[in-house]
């Protein structure tokens, strides 16, 4: 049996296969249940044992026909333990789970071969989205993989050069607006609806479907076990979600009986969802100018607050908010000490799950896994900001150990 669509907040349900975006009575968000009550986990395990890692290694939890799948071999990215919070949190284990190994460098390829599948399988000819990055780039990739027409809306100016780059490239028609990424999820569903274009923000529930597998490797990659905490930089709010759901789904099919404790991190010049779990309020109090340099993060008004909130609050969560440089320290910190170029959006996890070990949060024997989201190289003036010290010298030896100070003893 298929799951059911329904609303996240009145459950109201409606037919699968259409293209609602919102619920028709109450105007909430929607999402796919599926019914587990029948599935038995062991089953599902031993098959996917058999399966390469990535997204579709999990189809029996998908909602698409398998056979038919838009992909370019996403996820299936490492979970990589990491030293940096071992000075404030020595006996706990941290890990980040790197998603910018992803086809397109990030997270949204995840549910981009599922939500472009179901695109296909509705017989869409054209999908668009508005982003502040990622989304564009990796949807401009997986339209170009089913043929499908693809329009892209963005802040014009506010979207880093590495994610431009992929979306003009895949062919997308990119279209840049005097406004903020809050203005074009604003326009986005009127002019998808004027131009027949099937919406694949977050907001559409089979992008979330694949973003839940996140939880389902990285319960597997820590050998059969839900991590007490899982740190994830949220911007519009789906892909915290979408790990909640992976988790509780886990959960109802009895292959664990807990749930992480969930830690949303903002941007502090881009808060609203930090700021309503701080302050303990029912809603959020939108950012009219959201600013920081986690450009893929910079948005003030998040479509998904509502699953978000909701999530981090089930969970006994935290949400914080960093100051740029934070951001920015922990993101070279990651490169130098770990090896892992990740963008300043990404960092936030760590930066946030590094805040939490200096306060005392974790205890010892806890596992805390920090979802980095997108690769260092969508962003490289924000790298190269931090360190452009590039010396140019004469190919010669001698020039060379001058320029490096002499030979290091
Ligand atoms: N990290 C990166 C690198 C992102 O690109 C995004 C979102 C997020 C975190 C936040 O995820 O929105 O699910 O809470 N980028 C979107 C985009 C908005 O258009 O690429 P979220």
């Amino acid at each position: 049996m298929g799951p059911t669509l329904e609303c996240v907040s009145c459950g109201s349900t409606f037919p699968e296969r259409t293209a609602l975006l919102h619920c028709t009575k109450c105007g909430d968000g929607l999402q796919l249940v599926l019914d587990v009550r029948k599935v038995s986990y062991d089953s599902l395990a031993s098959a996917w044992k058999g399966r390469d890692r990535g997204v579709w290694r999990y189809r029996e939890l998908l909602p698409v026909p398998y056979d038919r799948t838009v992909s370019l071999g996403e996820g299936g990215t490492a979970l990589l333990p990491v030293s940096l919070l071992a000075r404030d949190a020595p006996r706990t284990s941290v890990f980040v789970k790197n998603e910018g190994q992803n086809p397109t460098g990030s997270f949204k390829d995840r549910g981009m071969t599922v939500g472009v599948t179901e695109a296909v399988a509705l017989g869409r000819k054209r999908v668009i989205c508005a982003s502040t990055g990622n989304t564009a780039a990796s949807l401009a990739a997986y339209a170009a993989r089913a043929r499908l027409e693809c329009v892209v809306l963005v802040p014009a100016g506010g979207v880093a050069q590495g994610k431009l780059a992929q979306a003009y490239f895949e062919g997308a028609r990119v279209v840049g607006l005097r406004g903020s990424f809050d203005d074009a999820m604003n326009v986005v569903v009127d002019t998808a609806d004027r131009l027949d274009a099937y919406v694949l923000n977050s907001i559409n529930p089979y992008r979330i479907e694949g973003q839940k597998t996140g939880a389902f490797e990285v319960f597997e990659q820590l050998g059969g076990k839900v991590p007490e905490w899982l740190v994830c930089p949220v911007g519009n709010g789906g892909n915290l979600a979408a790990y909640w759901k992976g988790f509780e789904e886990l959960k109802a099919l009895g292959a664990t009986d807990r749930l992480p404790r969930l830690v949303g991190v903002q941007a502090e010049g881009a808060a609203p969802i930090a700021d309503a779990i701080l302050e303990n309020r029912k809603e959020i109090r939108p950012v009219e100018k959201p600013e920081t340099v986690a450009s893929a993060i910079r948005i003030g008004n998040p479509a998904n607050w509502r699953k978000t909130v909701r999530a981090i609050r089930e969970s006994a969560g935290l949400a914080l908010k960093l100051p740029d440089p934070v951001i920015v320290d922990v993101q070279k910190r990651l490169a130098r000490e770990e090896g892992i170029f990740v963008e300043p959006a990404s960092a936030a996890s760590v930066a946030g799950a590094l805040r939490l070990a200096r306060e005392g949060t974790f205890r010892p024997q806890d596992t805390v896994v920090c979802v980095c989201t997108g690769h260092g190289l969508k962003d490289p003036e924000a790298a190269l900001r931090e360190r452009a010290d590039v010396a140019t010298v004469e190919p010669t030896v001698k020039a060379i150990l001058a320029a490096l100070g002499g030979v290091p003893r």
